[in-house]
């Protein structure tokens, strides 16, 4: 039953192009997707968008007026400002496949003030790195970049610019191309009518920011240099997390989108920004991009989402599209961008950690973290003395002034340590002892005031010391210290946002996971590292923690990939990086999920922790062409006659909707997830042999999720030159009632060398009056 409900409700959706609209009558920024670009000329595209615009509008002037962007390069479909009738009356048009609002994202940094960074890892850099990536462009979507910044220096032996890359380097404010684009940064773009309509003119006086690709909020210069920053000696943050600094892939070059603008230090992306960045880029000849941005859930269905539209695109033209996954977590189903089309990245902390010494009296000392440069010293207190029940936030403060104060606070459920800085900077603290469980032991130079974690056991002990001292105790807290070889890593960090995905749970998202937690890269050097007003610190690489850090880490890889194996597909290469990834941490234990006692599952980790060596090698792949993801469209319910306009005619590809099979379960997917499982169900997978052997033979062999019988068939595959494409199948038996929760296992094939493993992931919902939700 449920599944027809869902279907039904799907089909109404789908049966209407129009997507959350509410009628009034004021004017908002609306995205009109036309699909596929039927006309071939940009100039007879915009026409057309302008002749389709003016039948809703009382003159063909006022239309120009309304219009934001046409895109019309990579794909078909214009922005522009209407009211609720207008846009309804554009939705019922033929040639129509969406119309939706142009919504605001967010970037992924770990809190609102916090923008994305780039990895610094201590270790040498591999000959992989050293000898691909030159002939690979990566476009990073984000806040800009800083030119100067010596990860986007082009390096002696950098290779002349890919003949294929068609891309600009755009002049703007403080952005002067002869100077800031290189070998390296090749293209630099920057989209902001979307913005300036939803936050007025961009007024670089009141709110630092450039009107260019120059970056002011750090992120993007973050990003970018993770993903492929040239190699840099002696990077730290003053001296903290010293090492050689470089991008995944230091060869690959850089292009720059931005479409994330600074409101008051707060990164801000519109869809109408994002979607011309997508129709420029994939006309430009990148081969992967990077996006770490997302919306908050509920999620849009797939056609009512720019990066979801343009990453469709992008896939049918060979390009890797990489996301993060947001940072809801640690509660489940809020994972964001999980169209089966891209990849979607998890965060994960990496072995190394920022000791840092509290030292009370001059009695005992006492270790947490934190990313401290210079030493402080005050009195220590208690939070009871400013806040009621001595509850660190806002809403309970006294009142009274904490001058010259290290305040100990203690977590309790709801408060967050960036509540308790906030609080505590108001009552014009000096600093903050923050005892939490060791769940959440992230150090941030992004805070607002000095803050070193620490936990219960740790709290307490301070705790106790404060209460016997007859005064206040002096407190000193020392300049924190790089320690590698931190166990337990990598860990899943508590805010990677969790799957499944709310919109698709037969496609398991997030994908795979990466380092994401205090990754140390570069940075604008007018930019003050914790962004806030009164820091008037010049840095070149600053910590930045989120998912928007890890997924850079994935488009690095991607490149690698690339470079090796040009021909292969985007699905190919997230096969061979899901396959290839591990779950064991440096320890050989399950890699934990949120630094608590419990392991991690694929809802935190997808199929484990990137491993790039393997990624080059992984043996066998998964691969999926455009029609796999049509097979996914009709099952999702999406018509084909809509389908159809999204496809670029090739032999082969049938876009009809008239072989679905009712399920997203024989989906190519190199995991395994289904939502639903009533009864004894067989799904399909083929492999494909990429490795250097033409023979080669693979075995089979299963972890089964819990109450439930797994058999794959056959359990042998042989590769020949003339059989390099084998299907096997798994049937799955419910053994069983249901327990409304899923259970994890896995099937791995290997031949003694390659490990190629698939998570598999299953719901029993053999109850029949069950209510667990489905999904088709
Ligand atoms: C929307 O705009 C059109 C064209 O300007 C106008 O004719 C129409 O009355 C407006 N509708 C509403 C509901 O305001
Ligand atoms: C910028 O904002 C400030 C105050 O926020 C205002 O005084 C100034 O006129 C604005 N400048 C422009 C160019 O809009
Ligand atoms: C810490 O040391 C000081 C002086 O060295 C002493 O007066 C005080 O009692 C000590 N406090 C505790 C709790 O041991």
């Amino acid at each position: 039953m449920a599944t027809y409900h869902l279907k039904f409700f799907w089909g109404l959706l789908l049966a209407f192009s129009l997507y959350f609209i509410h009628s009034t009558s004021t004017s908002h920024v609306y995205i009109v997707y036309l699909g596929i670009n039927q006309l071939h000329d940009p100039i007879l595209t915009s026409k057309f968008h302008l002749q389709v615009l003016s039948d809703v509008f009382a003159s063909e002037e006022d239309a120009k007026r309304s219009i934001l962007y046409s895109y019309r390069n990579s794909f078909s479909g214009f922005s522009a400002k209407l009211n609720s009738s207008q846009a309804t009356t554009l939705a019922k048009m033929e040639n129509v496949v969406s119309v939706f609002r142009s919504k605001i994202l967010k970037l992924h940094t770990t809190r609102s003030w916090d923008f994305l960074g780039l990895t610094l890892d201590d270790r040498g850099v591999t000959p992989l790195q050293l000898a691909y990536g030159h002939d690979v462009v990566i476009g990073i979507f984000d806040t800009g970049i800083w030119p100067e910044s010596e990860s986007f220096q082009e390096k002696p032996g950098m290779r002349p610019i890919p003949s294929s890359w068609k891309g600009v380097c755009v002049k703007g404010e403080k952005f002067e191309p002869a100077k800031a684009c290189n070998r390296k940064l090749i293209g630099a773009r920057y989209y902001l009518k979307g913005f300036e309509q939803a936050f007025g003119p961009l007024n670089t006086s009141g709110n630092p920011e450039y009107r260019s690709a120059r970056d002011f909020l750090g992120h993007g210069t973050h990003t970018a240099s993770t993903a492929a920053g040239s190699i840099v000696r002696s990077a730290s943050f003053f001296g903290i997390g010293e090492g050689i600094a470089r991008g995944g892939a230091p060869w690959a070059r850089v292009a720059m989108y931005k479409i994330c603008w600074g409101k008051n230090r707060v990164g801000r992306c519109t869809e109408a920004d994002i979607l011309a960045a997508f129709d420029d880029a994939l006309h430009d000849g990148v081969h992967v991009i990077s996006a770490s941005f997302g919306a908050t859930p509920p999620l849009s269905p797939f056609f009512a989402s720019s990066a979801d539209i343009g990453s469709f695109h992008a896939m049918q033209l060979g390009i890797t599209a990489v996301f993060s996954a947001g940072n809801d977590g640690p509660d489940p189903s809020l994972v964001q961008n999980v169209a089966p089309w891209s990849l979607c990245v998890a965060a994960s902390t990496i072995d190394r950690s920022f000791p840092t010494e509290i030292v009370l009296d001059s009695n005992f000392s006492i270790m947490g973290e934190s990313i401290i440069s210079k030493e402080i010293k005050g009195k220590l207190a208690n939070a009871v003395t400013y806040f009621v029940n001595g509850v660190c936030n806002l809403g309970n403060w006294k009142q009274k002034l904490a001058t010259g104060k290290i305040v100990l606070c203690f977590y309790i459920p709801g408060l967050v340590f960036e509540m308790a800085q906030e609080a505590v900077k108001t009552a014009n603290g000096l600093g903050l002892i923050f005892a939490e469980p060791l769940t959440k032991p992230i150090a941030d130079v992004e805070d607002t005031i000095p803050t070193v974690h620490v936990d219960i056991s740790q709290g307490t002990i301070i705790g106790n010391y404060l209460a016997e001292s007859p005064k206040l105790p002096l407190v000193r807290i020392a300049p924190s210290k790089t320690i590698i070889g931190k166990s337990p890593a990598p860990t899943v960090v508590y805010f990677s946002s969790r799957g499944p995905s709310s919109i698709s749970p037969n496609i398991l998202k997030p994908d795979i996971t990466a380092p994401g937690t205090n990754i140390l890269a570069a940075w604008p050097c007018q930019t003050p590292p914790t962004l806030l007003p009164g820091d008037s610190r010049s840095v070149k690489w600053n910590f930045q923690s989120g998912t928007s850090m890890s997924c850079p880490h994935v488009s690095g890889v991607v490149a690698l990939v690339k470079s090796v194996h040009p021909e292969w597909s985007p699905a190919a290469i997230r096969s061979a990086i899901v396959t290839s990834a591990y779950t064991r941490d440096t320890s050989h234990d399950s890699i934990l999920a949120g630094g608590s006692v419990a392991g991690s599952s694929p809802f935190d980790i997808g199929a484990g922790h990137i491993n790039p060596l393997r990624a080059i090698d992984p043996g066998l792949i998964y691969d999926m062409k455009t029609s796999d993801y049509i097979l996914f469209l009709c099952n999702m319910g999406y018509t084909q006659e809509r389908i159809k306009r999204m496809v670029l005619p090739s032999p082969g590809v049938d876009t009809s909707c008239e072989h679905v099979v009712k399920t997203n379960a024989n989906v190519n997917y190199p995991s395994i997830s289904i939502s639903n499982l009533q009864s004894t169900m067989t799904i399909k997978r083929t492999l494909r042999n990429v490795g250097w052997e033409k023979n080669a033979i693979y075995f089979g062999t299963t972890k089964k999720p819990d109450g439930v019988e797994v058999v794959i068939w056959p359990r042998v595959l042989i590769f020949s030159p003339l059989k390099q494409d084998i299907s096997y199948y798994v049937t799955l038996k419910p053994l069983k009632k249901s327990q409304g929760r899923y259970d994890f296992g896995e099937i791995v094939w290997s031949d003694g060398f390659h490990y190629v493993r698939s998570p598999l992931v299953v719901l029993v919902n053999t109850a029949a009056d069950s209510t667990v939700r489905s999904a088709i």
